[in-house]
């Protein structure tokens, strides 16, 4: 049989039927689906290996996004987030874009900036030509470092640039571009900007070695995703108020941060569901988002001649799916085979594709209804659950009252459960 991730009513099922239907879509064995636990799954020796002064762990839900169709693929995405409406919202919009056709993704090549930055150097234009004349030794220097050549990747270029500081003089900086496959590739890069700051100076014989580490603005590492969401879907008017919000973002930064607040609420939650480095996708994504001088948007809203709406994003994703965390956390590497990307690469525009789809839901609910209607519902939901209430039956007779009533709050949930209980006991 096909396998689909077009899951409808997946949020009504139990947590265990839930669990069948994914471990079966991604053929996870005992043990993987296991190590998605229920009761926590990280062991102890595991977490204390992991960072230092190690007391416990902590959880966080783990949910799928359903219905992603990206290039003709399905896939379900394992996202963990404390924000309720957030996998909801994705699978949502994933189930419109779906109707459409799905996502449409690309990428460059994993490629990563190492910065090496010297200060001192008097003849700054001299100093760039022997750096440059030296360019393959030094490249060569760099993948004797890392087995990233092994797989076709590793030190690919350089290429010099000048910062002018207030106090400091000019800097001279070499940027080390690394070809980082499918890990994520700090560790890499930054071995590699430590040896070749040595021979450089060597070379230099003048100034002194300052910082040398990764840049997080991935700039040569973008990850591009679109979609073109059918007129009849939404209806004009929503198109419309939509594309009036994007450009509200557009021109105002006020605006365009809480819009890749949204994007990044997707992200984000894929990211640390994956074992990936949420800290540097964040700096990634803001100060890609402030490249040209102005904050802007991540994602372009526009309509076709038909009156469709088309929407895209281009991101910088510094994803790995080996190493890092990758490696030991068992939930991370179930959650990889779940999405069952094949490639860093292919792993980024999958997460491109959802940050698209949590930024369209935001528009399109925030243009019609308002956010606080799905908010409120979960929201009222988690208090029914919270006041005792069990099974779907009795959850959703609580919220429906309270949301009839317009009064959504633990005292009245509260309420309402004493009054289900003398029912029961009558
Ligand atoms: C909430 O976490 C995210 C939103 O505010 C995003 C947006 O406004 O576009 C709903």
């Amino acid at each position: 049989m096909e396998k689909t991730s077009k899951l409808s009513g997946f949020y009504k099922l139990s947590v265990d039927e839930r669990r069948k239907i994914v471990s079966e879509f991604a053929d996870l064995n005992k043990e993987e689906i296991e190590s998605i636990g229920k009761n926590g799954s990280l062991p102890m020796q595991t977490a204390d290996n992991m960072i230092e002064n190690v007391i416990g762990t902590y959880e966080l839900p783990l949910g799928i996004a359903c219905n992603f169709l990206i290039n003709n693929k399905d896939y379900l995405i394992p996202m963990v987030t404390e924000e309720p409406s957030v996998v909801a919202a994705a699978s949502n919009s994933a189930k419109i874009i779906r109707e459409s056709g799905g996502f449409i993704t690309n990428s460059t090549r994993p490629v990563m900036i190492g910065q090496i930055q010297f200060s001192g150097i008097k003849n700054i234009a001299h100093s760039r030509q022997i750096i440059l004349e030296h360019k393959q030794e030094l490249l060569d220097y760099a993948n004797e470092q890392d087995i990233l050549v092994r797989f076709g990747g590793g030190a690919k270029e350089l290429e010099i640039r000048i910062v002018t500081t207030q106090n400091f003089g000019d800097l001279l900086v070499v940027h080390l571009f690394v070809d980082c496959c499918d890990a994520m590739g700090a560790n890499a890069v930054n071995t590699m900007c430590e040896v070749v700051s040595s021979r450089i100076k060597e070379y230099l014989k003048e100034g002194s070695v300052g910082f040398r580490i990764i840049s997080n603005l991935a700039t040569e590492r973008l990850v591009r995703s679109r979609a073109t969401i059918k007129k009849d879907l939404l209806g004009e008017d929503t198109i419309d108020r939509i594309l009036e919000g994007y450009e509200f973002a557009y021109n105002d930064p006020y605006r365009a941060s809480t819009h890749n607040k949204g994007i990044m609420n997707g992200i984000i939650a894929a990211t640390l569901a994956c074992g990936n480095d949420t800290r540097a996708i964040e700096a990634g994504a803001h100060s890609w988002a402030s490249i040209t001088g102005k904050y802007l948007p991540l994602t372009k809203y526009e309509k076709d001649k038909e009156g469709n709406l088309c929407i895209s994003i281009e991101i910088p994703l510094a994803l790995g799916i080996i190493g890092g965390a990758t490696r030991v956390h068992p939930t991370a590497q179930a959650n990889l085979k779940i999405i069952g990307a094949k490639t860093a690469r292919e792993l980024a525009e999958v997460f491109a594709s959802l940050g698209l789809a949590q930024n369209f839901a935001a528009l399109r609910a925030i243009a019609t209804v308002g956010i606080q209607q799905g908010h409120m519902k979960l929201h009222a939901r988690n208090l029914a659950m919270s006041a005792g209430a069990k099974g779907e039956e009795q959850i959703q007779k609580i919220v429906k009252q309270m949301i009839e009533e317009k009064n959504i709050s633990m005292k009245r949930a509260e309420e309402l459960m004493e009054k289900e209980k003398e029912h029961l006991c009558s």
